[in-house]
């Protein structure tokens, strides 16, 4: 096979220190599998921003267009606002690749101690939709600055959005342990959620083996955190998911281990994998960011290109690292370096 190209892009604070730890791993997990990765780096960040304007170039979703993946740090630095360096770089590459998908695995492992007194064999994965729902851009605002100023923005619900999302939390599902949850409000919210609930049950009907439960929102929301262990797959719209998503990763322990992956299935576009940590700024430059929210991210990239057995070795190499005290870094109580944790995953490969 000829070399799979990766785009990388560091970006801002922590994700450049954090995308170093990941090649690193990823170096040395390729060159024990015989995988060829090619990877060419991009300077776009909010540093960019500030020197020309502009977080990447006009052509740069062009550019991206020819790789096979894309691989982030995080973007976003004082100066430059929050919205400019998320519309600016990040949402442009969801939208323009379709990536429909946004993947976020949460784990309760060994050695990660969870806000929660009994989090044990926590293992699921929240699949949120990532282009359409609630994030719309359809809407506006009317007489500002008047007394009956007003907003309306609409949440767009697609046969063919909520289908492929469905269909891929189901195909999920059947390589694990075959539950799908699917996160709705449908008592509430009228029109659309109805839709959502009536279009998963249709695709779960062409996986008979597949358990389908859905629940309303807010009381998901609660079992996230009084029974996490009972889930498996939960599929959820945009907002939703992006909402759950977090709350669930705040239940496996550390932001500074979770995991995305933005994902188009079809591979027709690139998918782009990042870790869920922006670039903290009040850490970096230390040399004390925990990697393992990309390095994880990246054994994500390598089973999305093929390459399930070197994405299982990376795993294996995570999970003994968190187990042993003396490999972790400061946001997990210990007081390893990124450093010292790259060496010892690359020292625990299988
Ligand atoms: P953050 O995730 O950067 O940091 C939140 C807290 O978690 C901080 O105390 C930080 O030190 C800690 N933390 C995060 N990652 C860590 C790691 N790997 N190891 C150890 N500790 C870690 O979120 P915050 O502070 O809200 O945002 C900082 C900047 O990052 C903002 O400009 C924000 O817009 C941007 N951001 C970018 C994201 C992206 O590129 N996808 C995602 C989230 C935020
Ligand atoms: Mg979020």
């Amino acid at each position: 096979m000829s070399a799979q190209r990766i785009a990388v892009i560091p970006g801002d604070g922590i994700g450049v220190e954090v995308v170093d730890a990941a090649r690193s791993v990823l170096d040395a997990v390729c060159a024990r599998h015989g995988i060829s990765l090619e990877y060419r780096m991009f300077d776009w960040s909010c540093q960019r921003f500030e020197r020309e304007g502009t977080m990447m170039p006009d052509d740069g979703i062009e550019t991206l267009r020819e790789f096979d993946a894309i691989f982030l740090g995080a973007v976003g630095w004082a100066g430059v606002p929050d919205h400019v360096s998320l519309w600016g770089l990040l949402i442009p590459i969801r939208r323009a690749f379709r990536q429909y998908v946004n993947l976020r695995p949460i784990k309760v492992f060994t050695g990660v101690r969870s806000p929660l007194r009994d989090a044990e064999d926590v293992d699921f994965v929240v699949v949120r939709e990532n282009v359409e729902g609630e994030y719309s851009e359809v809407g506006g605002r009317l007489n500002r600055g008047f007394p009956d100023e007003l907003a309306v923005q609409e949440s767009v619900f697609t046969r063919v959005g909520v289908s492929r999302i469905a269909d891929f939390a189901f195909d999920l599902a059947m390589s694990r342990r075959k539950y799908v949850t699917s996160a709705t409000k449908s008592n509430g919210i009228v029109h659309t959620l109805p839709f959502w609930d009536e279009v998963v049950a249709e695709r779960a009907a062409h996986y008979p083996e597949v358990r389908l439960d859905s629940e309303h929102i807010d009381a998901l929301a609660a079992k996230f955190v009084l029974q996490p262990q009972r889930f498996d797959v939960v599929v959820a719209s945009n907002l939703f998911g992006d909402i759950l998503s977090d709350l669930a990763a705040a239940v496996a322990g550390s932001i500074g281990i979770a995991p995305s992956a933005n994902l188009d299935p079809t591979k027709q576009n690139p998918s782009m994998f990042e870790p869920v940590h922006g670039s903290a700024p009040d850490i970096a430059g230390r040399g004390i960011a925990n990697p393992i929210g990309a390095v994880w991210s990246a054994a994500l990239m390598l089973d999305h290109l093929g390459h399930p057995g070197a994405a299982e070795d990376v795993m294996t190499a995570v999970t003994a690292t968190l187990a042993d005290p003396d490999t972790r870094t400061a946001d997990l109580g210990g007081t390893a370096s990124t450093a010292e944790v790259t060496a010892a995953l690359i020292a625990a490969l299988p």
